[in-house]
């Protein structure tokens, strides 16, 4: 018997959004401790396209990127309750070949869905709603601080700005375009700096009438750590956890003093990285997975997807996304057409 076929994206060199080829090929068998996945939508995240291109972080090739995706589990491997066939599921956060009609997870990567919880949701904001939970809660956004959000219109910019609104925090939303603006409006920033040439920390300064800010969370990297630094309030952190634009140039950490003749204006500076993953492991993922899960049904956190395209068409996806001019999350969905029952 022929073993059952599916449809995949994969890569087998880096490169531009036509790196993406469209494959056919076996329907991965579930191993121990792994649940089967029937994709139904595939959420794709800035990171693919770093993935894609092989920088800033490394992968290994041939690979079928994505790293989010919500749908029903088919089957299970050795070791994992058999009652969850039939469950509605999403997966987020790892490497684990998501542009795919079907993915191999390992059990603990799964969370259940919620019923009032579309699966296309779940697949729009799992990943930044994680990141944007661990990244409210490891620098803390509270009534009273002010922060400075970028891609604020964006999806994990965009999840930020509603979970510090929804704390209380005054957010500053950056964007680089007057559409943009609009949206990072909508989902509560307070005031938006549109990045048309403007010098940005001016802009932020100017409006918190020249003390800066207590936060900045910055994922855009190279094209904006240096505003980033210029625009904290003394005793601020500035939080870097992405490379949108490429990594950061080295900064000497004398100038985080205010004491050196090169420091920005303000002193006592903090600097951190956060990657979620690290705050999501072990029963940790489950946790905040159903809390934004819950913060969905809730309506505390809602996506925005822009564009939903048949997987075959990533190539579209990503060119979408590089493009910079998308107004939400881009799904992918999947076709179960010409599959076999077994
Ligand atoms: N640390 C973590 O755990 C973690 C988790 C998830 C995501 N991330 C990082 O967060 C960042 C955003 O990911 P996302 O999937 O949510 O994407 P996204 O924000 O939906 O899209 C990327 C946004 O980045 C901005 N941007 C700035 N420079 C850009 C450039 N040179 N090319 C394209 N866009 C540029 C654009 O907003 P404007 O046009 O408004 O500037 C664009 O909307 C990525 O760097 C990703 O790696 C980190």
């Amino acid at each position: 018997m022929n073993a059952r076929e599916m449809v995949s994206v994969g890569i087998r060199r880096h490169g531009g959004p036509e790196a993406l080829e469209v494959l056919t090929g076996p329907v991965p068998k579930p191993g121990p401790g792994e649940v089967l996945v029937r994709n139904h939508w595939i959420g794709v995240n800035y990171v693919d396209l770093q993935h894609r291109a092989g920088r800033p972080y490394p992968v290994t090739l041939p690979l079928v990127p994505g790293t989010e995706a919500a749908g029903v589990v088919e089957a299970v491997g050795r070791d994992v309750d058999a009652s969850l066939v039939g469950a509605r599921v999403v997966h987020a956060g790892h490497l684990a070949g998501c542009y795919a009609e079907f993915t191999a997870v390992r059990r603990e990567h799964l969370t259940p869905v919620l019923p009032d919880v579309g699966l296309d949701i779940a697949a729009a904001l799992t990943l930044a709603g994680t990141t944007a939970h661990v990244l409210t809660r490891t620098a803390v956004t509270a009534a009273g601080r002010t922060v400075v959000v970028y891609a604020a219109a964006g999806s994990t910019g965009g999840a930020v700005v509603q979970l510090a609104h929804a704390d209380g925090a005054r957010v500053i939303g950056v964007v680089s375009t007057q559409d943009k603006a609009r949206v990072a409006r909508e989902l509560g920033a307070d005031d938006v700096v549109v990045a048309d040439g403007t010098p940005l920390a001016q802009a932020v300064r100017a409006l918190t009438e020249g003390r800066g800010v207590d936060l900045v969370y910055d994922a855009t990297g190279r094209d904006t750590f240096e505003a980033s630094l210029q625009m904290l309030a003394t005793g601020a952190t500035l939080v870097v956890y992405g490379a949108t634009s490429g990594p950061p140039a080295p900064v000497d950490i004398g100038r985080l003093s205010g004491l050196t003749a090169d420091s920005v204006g303000t002193g006592s500076l903090g600097i951190r990285w956060v990657a979620s993953g690290h705050y999501l492991e072990g029963a940790r993922r489950e946790a905040v997975t159903s809390a934004v899960l819950r913060d969905i049904a809730s309506g505390r956190l809602t996506p925005r997807i822009a564009a939903r395209l048949p997987l075959e068409a990533a190539v579209d996806a990503h060119r979408l996304l590089a493009g910079r001019s998308v107004l939400g999350k881009v799904l992918l969905h999947t076709s179960t057409k010409g599959i076999s029952p077994s």
